[in-house]
């Protein structure tokens, strides 16, 4: 047992599940934007691993691009101010974009985000989340491809972190108590 599995306290989704479902969300993506050349924006860093699976499911023509925002605030609770810490580097107008998340809490990030690239003139915006936490929405949000939904547990790995560790666990888990502590 390696130092950060031996924290984790269960799977909720393990390898092979999220690979066949990431797949279906591929043959989605790839029967829905045929001849579009999309233009997936990975939001740094949690959806990191996801977009690379998400991409290498779809067989269309198609472009990346990374931001990054950071949330003001309580670490737990999100404060709704975002601040762009790293910006798009190719010209969205009249571009399809895919946002690509790794996870709805309160919607907070997304609604900044889809706003913020709107202002881009892109002829549309799509979002695709690896993971959806439909209790917990604070603003309506729209999400196009959504991989599993979830209740209000705090998940790592898979690209998501608790205190900037666990991402690299290849499966999503939840930590046991005593990590928190
Ligand atoms: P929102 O603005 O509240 O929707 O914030 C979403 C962001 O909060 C995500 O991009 C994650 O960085 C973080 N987050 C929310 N829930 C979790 C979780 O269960 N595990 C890890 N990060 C989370
Ligand atoms: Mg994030």
């Amino acid at each position: 047992m390696t130092k950060i599995h031996k924290d984790v306290s269960s799977i909720l989704f393990d390898e092979q599940v999220i690979h066949d479902r990431i797949q279906v969300l591929g043959d989605m993506i790839s029967k829905d934007y045929e001849g579009k050349n999309p233009v997936f924006i990975c939001i740094l860093k949690g959806s990191i691993i996801f977009l690379a699976d998400l991409i290498r499911s779809v067989d269309i023509p198609l472009e990346i691009d990374s931001m990054a925002v950071s949330s003001y605030g309580n670490s737990h609770v999100s404060s709704g101010v975002v601040k762009i810490k790293k910006d798009i580097d190719i010209d969205l107008f009249e571009r399809h974009v895919i946002i690509v998340e790794d996870i709805v809490d309160s919607g907070l990030s997304l609604q900044y985000i889809k706003e913020y690239l709107a202002k881009h003139e892109p002829a549309s915006v799509k979002v695709c989340v690896f993971l959806d936490k439909p209790n917990a929405h604070k603003v309506p949000v729209q999400i196009d491809y959504c991989g599993f939904q979830i209740g209000n547990e705090f998940v790592v790995g898979y690209g998501l972190d608790y205190g900037e560790n666990y991402r690299n666990l290849p499966y999503l888990g939840i930590l046991k108590e005593e990590v928190y502590q």
